[in-house]
């Protein structure tokens, strides 16, 4: 005789998995990354702006997160991007370029944000100037990765995902 579905059976067949959300990561980048490929190439390299994104598309295809991007020249903008962020996005990575250096506003518009982030950048600034050596958001992001150029971005979306997963394992509290 046939079993009939019982209650505790899944009607069907994957509905005992818990379904996992795809994480949201939002790439923003400050000013003068739009012109990356022709800025400084030897520094920076000849990969655009968008190699890099279609570069991290695919990976986080790979992983199974989501992604948007956001770049701006204007410090304001940035802010509103980042207050944008909260609640919508799990996750962050950004490139401050050279507000990374001066802005106060970003710093305190990461911290309104209260997403996990990560600080990527293309060139090493450790290894530059000195007044590239501050960064007022080293200390409000989980991690920093500098100086693997453009695959420092998938870099930083790897070690992000791998930081939310961990957390969802935690749980909450
Ligand atoms: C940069 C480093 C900054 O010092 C500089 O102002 C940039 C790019 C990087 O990705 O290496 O614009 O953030």
């Amino acid at each position: 005789m046939p079993v009939p579905p019982s209650a505790s059976r899944p009607a069907y067949p994957g509905d005992d998995v818990k379904r996992k959300r795809l994480h949201r990561i939002l790439f923003v980048d400050g000013p003068n990354l739009n012109v990356l490929g022709e800025r400084e190439p030897a520094l920076y390299g000849r990969r655009t702006l968008a190699d890099l994104r279609k570069t991290v598309s695919e990976a986080a295809r790979r992983e199974g997160a989501s992604v948007e991007f956001f770049q701006s020249n204007h410090e304001g903008e940035i802010v509103e991007a980042l207050q944008g962020a909260r609640r919508k996005a799990d996750g962050l990575v950004i490139n401050p370029a050279a507000y990374t250096h001066t802005s106060v506003a970003i710093r305190d518009a990461l911290l309104y944000c209260g997403v996990p982030a990560v600080e990527v950048h293309l060139s090493n600034p450790a290894k530059r100037e000195g007044f590239r050596k501050v960064s007022l958001v080293e200390d409000v992001v989980v991690g920093r990765i500098c100086g693997f150029g453009g695959y420092g971005y998938v870099l930083a979306l790897l070690a992000l995902l791998d930081h939310l997963r961990q957390e969802g394992d935690r749980g909450p509290g």
